[in-house]
C-alpha cells in the first residue's frame, strides 16, 4: 500500500444523519437496491453506508483522486457488493451508463477535499505544509496551479479570488498582483507573500481563521472546477435517481451551500424564475426530507473540520406534487 493510501485518514462528517436520511431508500425496496457515494475519499460513510444495506445490494464509490480509488479497490476487494468507478461525479450519467447500473435509490456528495488530501504535503492543499503547487484531486491529469500561475493574467486571477474566495475587488487586484509578480516555487512560498496582503482585507468577523484560508480555497476551486461538478451532479444525480430516491449533499462553504438549497428548492417547488410564464410542467419534482443539518457540538470538538458542514437532503418523487 503507498503511503498516501496508508497514512492518511478521514473522518466522515455527520455519518449518523446521513445514514438515518438514506437508510429507508433501501429498508423499503423488496428487491436489490443501489446506493452511490459519489465522493469515496477514504471510505468513511462508504462504510457506514453498506453496513445497512442487505446481501444482494450495491454500493458504487466514486472518486476523481487515484489515492482515493487505490484505497477503495483495497476495500472492495474485501466486499463483492461494492463497485469502484473513477471519474468526476458532474459525469455520474456517464460513469453509471458506461457500467451498466442505475437507476440509484440513494446518492451521497461529500463536497471538498478530504483530510487525507489536505495533510498529505505532495498533493499542494495546504498552507501547512511546503508542498508544490499542485491542488489537483486528479493528480495524474489536467492542470497544476502552477502551470496555470505561469500563463494566467491577473485580470483572470484576481477573478478567481474574488468569485470563489468572496474577497473585495481591490484586496483581489493587489493578491494578485504581487503573486505574479513573485517567483513562488511551494505553498508555503504563497502562504507567506500573501498572507500580509490578505489580513489587511479580513473582515472582523473572520479573524480566527488564517487570512490565506479563502485563498487558497478560491485556487483549489478553480483548478478542480468545483462549482461547475457541482452544477452538474445536482442536475444528472437526480435525473439518475429511481422514484422515491434519495440524494443527501454535505457542503462547506456558503457558495456551495447556495447552489445546493437554491437547486433544492427548485426541484420541490418549481423553478421560480419560470413561475410567471404562461408554461405547463414547473412543478415540483422532489419532497425535503432534510432541509438543513449541522454537526453538533461533540462532533465540532471531536473533528473541527466539520464545523461548516451543512448536509441536505431530498427525495424524488416522479409524479408532480404540490409542496
Ligand atoms: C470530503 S472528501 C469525502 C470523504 C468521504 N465521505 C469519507 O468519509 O471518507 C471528498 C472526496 O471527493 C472527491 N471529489 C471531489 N470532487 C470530486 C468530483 N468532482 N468528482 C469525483 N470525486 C470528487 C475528492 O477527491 C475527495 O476524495
Amino acid at each position: 500500500m503507498s503511503q498516501s493510501r496508508s497514512v492518511y485518514e478521514h473522518r466522515p462528517v455527520l455519518l449518523s444523519e446521513v445514514l438515518r436520511a438514506l437508510h429507508p431508500c433501501a429498508e423499503r425496496r423488496e428487491s436489490a437496491s443501489l446506493y452511490v457515494d459519489a465522493t469515496y475519499g477514504r471510505g468513511g460513510h462508504a462504510r457506514g453506508l453498506l453496513s445497512k444495506l442487505g446481501p444482494l445490494d450495491r454500493l458504487v464509490v466514486i472518486d476523481r483522486d487515484p489515492d482515493a480509488i487505490a484505497h477503495a479497490h483495497d476495500w472492495a476487494q474485501e466486499e463483492p457488493r461494492v463497485l469502484v468507478l473513477k471519474g468526476c461525479f458532474g459525469d455520474i450519467r456517464g460513469l453509471m451508463r458506461a457500467a451498466g447500473l442505475g437507476p440509484i435509490d440513494a446518492l451521497l456528495v461529500d463536497l471538498g477535499v478530504s483530510s487525507a488530501q489536505l495533510d498529505d504535503p505532495t498533493r499542494g492543499f495546504s498552507f501547512r505544509f511546503r508542498g508544490p503547487l499542485d491542488m489537483r484531486m486528479d493528480n495524474a491529469s489536467g492542470e497544476t496551479l502552477a502551470s496555470w500561475l505561469e500563463r494566467a493574467d491577473q485580470q483572470a486571477l484576481s477573478q478567481v479570488l474574488v468569485e470563489y474566495g468572496e474577497l473585495d475587488r481591490s484586496s483581489a487586484w493587489k493578491i494578485s498582483q504581487a503573486m505574479l509578480a513573485a517567483s513562488i516555487a511551494s505553498t508555503e512560498e504563497l502562504a507567506s507573500l500573501v498572507r500580509p496582503l490578505a489580513a489587511r482585507s479580513q473582515r472582523r468577523s473572520q479573524t480566527r481563521r488564517d487570512p490565506v484560508t479563502p485563498i487558497f480555497q478560491a485556487l483549489r476551486m478553480h483548478i478542480n472546477r468545483e462549482l461547475d461538478e457541482l452544477g452538474s451532479v445536482l442536475d444528472a444525480g437526480f435525473e439518475v435517481l429511481r422514484e422515491r430516491g434519495r440524494m443527501a449533499v454535505i457542503a462547506f462553504h456558503s457558495l456551495e451551500d447556495r447552489m445546493v438549497k437554491q437547486r433544492f428548492r427548485n426541484l420541490i417547488s418549481g423553478d421560480p424564475r419560470l413561475a410567471k410564464l404562461p408554461m405547463t410542467g414547473n412543478v415540483g419534482r422532489a419532497v425535503s426530507v432534510v432541509r438543513l443539518a449541522k454537526p453538533s457540538t461533540d462532533e465540532v470538538a471531536a473533528n473541527p473540520r466539520a464545523r461548516s458542514a451543512k448536509l441536505r437532503v431530498v427525495e424524488k418523487r416522479c409524479e408532480a406534487h404540490s409542496s
